[in-house]
């Protein structure tokens, strides 16, 4: 054999101990392994907190608090959201806006176990407020046909519990942004604009019906404001599911 073959070889061997060390990770170690360590498969995770930084944190944020997408670590929300709602939308996605299915069954990589993981910790973030009073309208309208709210009705209660920070119209003031920006209804739901109301953006500004109730927005003029703010989506994203999960 020559010597250019022997180190041929020579490095095949180093790369195949290299890989099969990185594979069996700290069992190669010396030293007795620690069971905790054990490489856990990523259907095999049960506990929530790891499930959540792992699949959700990057778009609602560490905790849910703080991310671009809808704040489900604010305990108003977590005590409002049933836990069969929060099994469908996490296990569907809601279609047409950035949040994507999340079941097996949905081409998703969560089990089922996992989905109702999910659910459960979010719940347990509205522990705390569960059962406080005075009660606010419903998180999930009953269905977008039965109340479907009025755009008409929706512009003159804009003018009177929004205008103030999100400008006339609209169209963004000082101390909030645009809601009808073509590029942001497109891709919203109208579940996702009526959890806004209800719930808020307290880490980023914006009051939830339970810190405003003195300006005593109804369930009504929730549904007609929506109602409003969906009439103005770009025409292509007409007719688009709102947030019903399909
Ligand atoms: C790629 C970004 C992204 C990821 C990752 C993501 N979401 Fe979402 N999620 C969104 C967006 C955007 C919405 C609002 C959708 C709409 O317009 O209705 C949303 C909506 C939701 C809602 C419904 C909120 C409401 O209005 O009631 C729940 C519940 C939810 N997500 C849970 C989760 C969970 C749990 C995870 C992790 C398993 C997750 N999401 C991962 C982007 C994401
Ligand atoms: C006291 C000021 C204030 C009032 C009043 C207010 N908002 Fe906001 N709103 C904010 C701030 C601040 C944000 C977050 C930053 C931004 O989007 O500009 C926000 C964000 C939003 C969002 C985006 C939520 C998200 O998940 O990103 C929606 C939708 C919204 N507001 C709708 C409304 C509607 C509808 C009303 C009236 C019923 C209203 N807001 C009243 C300040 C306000």
């Amino acid at each position: 054999m020559n010597r250019r073959l022997l180190f041929r070889m020579f490095r095949v061997l180093m790369f195949a101990a290299l890989v099969l060390g990185m594979a069996s990770g700290c069992d190669s170690l010396p030293g007795r392994p620690d069971p905790a360590d054990r490489y856990q498969r990523p259907d095999e995770v049960t506990d929530f907190t790891t499930l959540f930084a792992t699949n959700c944190s990057g778009c609602h944020g560490a905790e849910g608090r703080r991310g671009p997408a809808t704040p489900l670590g604010d305990p108003h929300y977590a005590a409002l959201a049933q836990p069969a709602y929060l099994e469908r939308i996490i296990g569907d996605g809601v279609g047409g806006t950035p949040m994507p299915p999340f079941a097996q069954a949905r081409g998703g990589n969560l089990t089922e176990e996992q989905v109702s993981v999910l659910a459960q910790g979010i719940r347990a973030w509205g522990a705390d407020v569960a059962g406080s009073t005075p009660t606010p309208p419903p998180l999930v309208a009953a269905s977008p046909d039965q109340n479907p709210g009025s755009p008409a009705r929706g512009e003159v209660a804009y003018a009177a519990f929004c205008a103030d920070c999100h400008g006339p119209g609209g169209a963004g003031g000082e101390k909030a942004g645009s809601l009808v920006d073509p590029a942001y209804l497109g891709l919203v739901s109208d579940q996702a604009l009526r959890t806004a109301v209800i719930v808020g953006r307290e880490d980023l500004g914006m009051p939830g019906w339970q810190a405003d109730q003195g300006r005593g927005i109804s369930a009504g003029e929730i549904s007609d404001v929506v109602a409003w703010l969906g009439s103005q989506r770009p025409s292509s994203a007409q007719g688009r599911p709102s947030g019903d999960g399909r």
